[in-house]
């Protein structure tokens, strides 16, 4: 028998002196031989005082251990990493496969049947999918859920959209600084994660509908009843799982990814779930297919009216019938045969969805919000190996475009220049360009793509520019932005080459973003490139400069793909 305990056993030539060992340590705490005799489940515990987005993991953790045990399970919680995007630095994304590593190693190291990983905030939950996607341990996520909206003078305030709404009118001058603070204490109205269609709310949909999480959990708030149902449910699904569920592995199949990205585009979701889900697939040995997420972009249109790409908000998402009912609008380009970790399939989720109600928030196929899906992969001199835009989020008006480029040599050198009067000689028609900000280039990738407008811009009106960089962007942004431009300028991709006063043209519609300098101009800069010496000396930054890849491979670290030697 390998379970419970007994699971592996560091036996040094003595099993059954191992098993004594292990027994009369955890005896310790006050379990009996009848606790420890059960399939046991592990709990990732993801609190932290600097994580707000996981604010009501304690709740969750008591639930959970309540249904593991209603089912006859023994619960063991255990602590991993937790990552927040404002507290971690120099970016949250740097951390992310620090966590996927640490997840995947102590779900691997200690003795458990079945894991449920609880995440919410940003990095965590596609930590959390990658480290699963790696281990033979049967995995269920548990998404922390929503937060509130808050009120101010009669206005609902969301995290984050309105963060930067809000930021950009104090920019302007037409918030004073009194009201600005009044403001800061109602953005964020309760524990749980942004409550709009950002990353963390996307990649909790994902996991609901790729399956490896339970339905409706991708929405329900935070602090909801419902929430803590819906991890009491997780414990007892987790103590099915220890007997015979299936490995995260198994259940991320083609179809699943397919599935996904068509969720994705259908939920108006961030552009990030495309680097987490690019990670994911290759610690499987596959990769994410970019000319297939453009061709379901096409052919599934936006459906989910919320923030940045609607006006709605998760709560309200949720009400409507939150991904089940978004799934049954989309089944005819889903492969409802995809397994789910907890038994059944996704035919399931859809198959006794209530009446509808609230149509405007999750849309029929014939009244979508936008006619396309969120996110269109471009291509083009400027990026051999692609680039995203959010082009459900970013102006109509933009999306065809020429203009001159204004470039920026990295993140320190914008935040300097962006409101010097230097930057008054910059024009609304002209195209930003932010290098060095990519994975190896900042390092990290972080979410530095959303560009400001440049004050002086900023109090004419101006609202959006076309904006060029290998970096992300949050999720909850919004804006004509092109991100994740591959390879990066610090990975010698062309965007090193752009000089102030080239010419660049994008047009989303036919997917194409160039820089119009002659090819031969083009050659002799890329030859004249310097390749950038690595700065990194000691430590997981010297380990995370040296063996991360680009966007199109998630941004993971090379040896963790499956299949990758060395
Ligand atoms: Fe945690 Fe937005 S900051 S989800
Ligand atoms: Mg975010």
């Amino acid at each position: 028998m390998t379970r419970g305990l007994r699971r592996r056993l560091t036996s040094y030539g003595d099993e059954e002196f191992s098993l004594f060992l292990r027994k009369a340590f955890i005896k310790a705490m006050g379990y009996s031989d009848d606790a420890l005799d059960r399939p046991i489940v592990g709990i990732a515990n993801t609190y932290s005082d600097y994580n707000p987005c996981h604010g009501n993991v304690p709740q969750l953790i008591e639930a959970a251990k309540r249904g593991v045990m209603l089912a006859g399970g023994m619960p063991m919680v255990f602590p991993t990493m937790s990552i927040h995007e404002s507290f971690a630095a120099p970016t949250s994304m740097f951390l992310r496969n620090l966590m996927a590593m640490e997840t995947e190693e102590m779900v691997r190291a200690q003795p458990m049947d079945a894991v449920i990983l609880i995440g919410g905030c940003d990095k965590t939950i596609p930590a959390q999918m990658m480290a699963a996607a790696s281990s033979e341990v049967p995995a269920i996520i548990l998404p922390t859920g929503p937060m509130e909206t808050g009120n101010h003078r009669g206005e609902r305030l969301g995290a984050c959209t309105d963060c930067r709404r809000i930021w950009g009118q104090y920019r302007a001058g037409t918030i004073d600084g009194e009201e600005i603070g009044e403001i800061n204490g109602r953005l964020v109205s309760s524990v749980g994660t942004c409550t709009v269609m950002g990353t963390a709310s996307t990649m909790a949909c994902l996991v609901e509908a790729m399956g490896l999480a339970l339905p409706m959990s991708g929405s329900a708030p935070a602090t909801s009843a419902e929430r803590v149902r819906i991890a009491e449910e997780t414990g007892r699904a987790a103590v099915a799982m220890a007997h015979d569920g299936p490995t995260a592995a198994e259940v991320l199949t083609p179809s699943a990814l397919r599935n996904g990205l068509a969720v994705l585009q259908a939920l108006g979701g961030s552009t990030n779930a495309v680097v987490h889900l690019a990670a994911v697939y290759g610690r499987l040995g596959r990769k994410l297919d970019m000319a297939e997420l453009d061709r379901l972009g096409r052919e599934v249109p936006v459906l989910v009216d919320l923030k940045p790409s609607g006006v709605a908000y998760m709560g309200e998402f949720h009400a409507a019938g939150g991904v089940p009912r978004l799934l049954s609008e989309i089944a005819d380009v889903l492969d409802l045969s995809a397994p789910r970790a907890f038994g059944g399939t996704i035919a399931d989720a859809v198959a006794k969805l209530p009446a509808r109600h609230e149509e405007h928030i999750i849309r029929r196929r014939t009244q979508p919000v936008s006619e396309t899906g969120a996110i269109a992969v471009l291509s083009g001199n400027l990026a051999p190996r692609g680039a995203v835009i959010k082009h459900s989020a970013a102006s109509p008006a933009l999306q065809v475009h020429e203009g001159r480029a204004v470039v920026f040599e990295s993140v320190e050198d914008m935040t300097r220049r962006l409101d010097d009067d230097e930057t008054l000689a910059i024009a609304a028609d002209d195209v930003l360009v932010l290098r060095n900000a990519g994975p190896k280039g900042a390092p990290g990738m972080p979410e530095a793509g959303y560009i400001p407008i440049p004050r002086h811009l900023a109090r004419q009106g101006v609202k959006d520019m076309v904006r060029i960089s290998d970096a992300r962007m949050s999720g909850t942004a919004f804006g004509t932005v092109i991100l994740h431009v591959t390879p990066e300028a610090a990975d010698g991709g062309p965007l090193a080459i752009v000089r102030t006063g080239d010419r660049i043209r994008l047009d989303v519609p036919a997917r194409r973003l160039e820089l119009l300098v002659p090819p031969e101009e083009l050659e002799a800069r890329m030859a004249a490139l310097e390749p950038r010496p690595s700065a990194e000396r000691r430590g997981y930054a010297r380990l995370y400069q040296e063996h991360v890849m680009q966007a199109d491979d998630g941004v993971d670290f090379d040896f963790l793909q499956d299949g990758v030697d060395g």
